[in-house]
């Protein structure tokens, strides 16, 4: 049996070996056929890909489990790829993922509707309602988490408190409805929302065993049910975004069942970043007393001038010192792919003049955490984190940065770009920085042991947003008022 697949894989490999013809960039196969690098592109595709880049340069194409995907690593390179929709389609390779993640398939004008209707909820009038309605749920459940008369530290891992603390009120905001009593546990969504999630890049990349197969779709089975109810509140006021998400759904025909499909796709577009991201900028600033010391320093002045925390939804209200330490961390942490598939053939013309053929069928791949975020020639030290690195010297926002001599017009992006951009970005700075001063100024929070270090990343993620800690660092809290 083993003899006859390695027979088939290596006829496969005779029958559609590919060359490189001199208009492509560098094609790296890899020694394993079909497979090609797919091995070590999963186990660490952060470090594949720069190990490539040393080889071959700043593009190359590599194969990868049968297909090939050319890396373009130029940012001053990067528009003539997110601006070509015409031969460089973001549907198909997203309806892929879709289908193997979620287990998902939606008409083919849907997302361009939802993406509309969501732009108009979270960019739009109803943000400060959103922003206001977060911090409401943050309070309570810190409080509930650790009420003002508690005198005692409470230990817990900090990735957990802000995924946990950040995922449930964003449940509650989101899709539990203001007024909604019969909604379903936050907490009970979490827990298998986090078992998903770790199964979460072995659905995309289809290499789940037989048995986590079972238990993958067991969880995400029991998640289609917790959310059925999200969004069927009559009272439209709650969930109004959810509510014109179904809605959308329902006139394109689309069965109930794909429905709840559909609600837990954006279950982790809304809440699968945020609570990550705050674990980073806390553990950063935790491990690094002086940017500790300018952060709270900000927060203590604001704090002084206002009475409530729910200022923060305040955009007039502004954290300089805050907004570069959480852009400073989302460089070294935010790590997603931008992905296209060529529809038809493309010349790609690079910034420094030269150009490339790219093959209909294959994928182009952008994958900015090694450049701009990374890259040692536009940011020094790139490794370390350096909480004023977005300020300038009078503490203004620093938004020039060069490669090459030449301006970036992207330096970090961890938002994606182009049509298919984040469109809760102001809604997730907001609730990161409410989160952040609630727990700065309202509680006393340390390391438990000082000298811990931040924990190493979990290499596997590199890919799917932002990235996540292979275990924890562990904190202590309290209230700051009780002695
Ligand atoms: C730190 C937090 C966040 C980060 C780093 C982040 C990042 C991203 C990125 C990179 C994409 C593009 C994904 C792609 O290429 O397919 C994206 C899409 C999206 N994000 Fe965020 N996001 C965050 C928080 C949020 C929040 C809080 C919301 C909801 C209010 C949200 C809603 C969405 C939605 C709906 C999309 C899909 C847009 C589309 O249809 O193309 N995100 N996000």
């Amino acid at each position: 049996m083993i003899w006859a697949i390695l027979l088939l894989v290596l006829l496969y490999g005779v029958i559609t070996r590919r060359r490189r013809s001199k208009s492509e960039p560098p094609l790296d196969k890899g020694r394993i056929p079909w497979l090609g690098h797919a091995l070590e592109f999963g186990k660490d595709a952060s470090k594949f890909i720069n190990r490539m880049k040393e080889k071959h340069g700043d593009i190359f194409t590599v194969r990868v489990a049968g297909r090939y995907v050319t890396l373009l690593l130029d940012p001053h390179s990067y528009d003539a790829v997110i601006s070509d929709s015409d031969s460089l389609d973001f549907t198909k390779y997203a309806q892929v993922l879709m289908e193997r993640i979620f287990n998902l398939k939606l008409p083919h004008e849907q997302p361009a509707k939802a993406k509309t209707m969501m732009k108009s909820h979270f960019l739009g009038v109803n943000l400060p309602t959103l922003k206001s309605s977060m911090g409401r749920h943050l309070q309570g459940l810190l409080k509930a988490e650790l009420p003002q008369n508690q005198r005692d530290w409470k230990e817990e891992g900090l990735f957990n408190l802000c995924y946990g603390l950040l995922f449930r009120a964003g449940y509650l905001t989101l899709f539990g409805g203001e007024q909604n009593n019969n909604a379903v546990d936050p907490s009970r969504v979490y827990e298998e929302y986090k078992k998903f999630d770790g199964f979460l890049t072995k659905l995309a990349r289809g290499t789940l065993k037989t048995e986590e197969k079972k238990t993958a779709e067991s969880v995400r089975k029991r998640l289609w049910d917790l959310l059925a109810p999200a969004g069927l509140n009559e009272d439209s006021a709650s969930s109004p975004w959810l509510h014109a998400y179904k809605q959308l759904l329902q006139e394109d025909g689309v069965d109930e069942e794909t429905q709840r499909k559909a609600v837990l796709m954006q279950l982790w577009a809304t809440q699968g970043n945020v609570g990550p991201a705050a674990f980073w900028l806390l553990a950063f600033l935790l491990t690094n007393p002086e940017a500790l010391m300018a952060v709270k320093r900000e927060f203590s002045q604001i704090s002084q001038m206002e009475t409530s925390e729910i200022f923060l939804v305040d955009r007039s209200v502004k954290t300089p010192v805050f907004d570069s330490a959480l852009e400073e961390t989302l460089r070294l942490t935010a790590a997603s792919f931008i992905t296209r598939e060529v529809v038809q053939e493309k010349i790609l013309p690079m910034a420094d003049g030269s150009e490339y053929l790219l093959r209909k069928g294959d994928r182009v791949c952008l994958f900015p955490f090694v450049s701009p975020q990374m890259d040692p020639e536009i940011y020094c030290q790139p490794q370390k984190f350096e909480y004023d690195r977005f300020l300038n010297e009078d503490g203004s926002v620093k938004k020039d940065f060069y490669k090459g001599g030449k301006l970036l017009r992207y330096h970090t992006m961890p938002w994606g770009a182009g049509t298919n951009g984040c469109v809760g970005k102001p809604f997730a700075i907001s609730t990161i920085r409410q989160f952040v001063y609630m727990l700065l100024t309202n509680y006393d929070l340390e390391l438990c042991d000082s000298k811990a270090e931040i924990p190493e990343i979990n290499t596997s993620r590199y890919g799917f947003g932002m990235l996540q800690p292979e275990g924890d660092l562990l904190v202590r809290y309290k209230p700051r008022n009780v002695h």
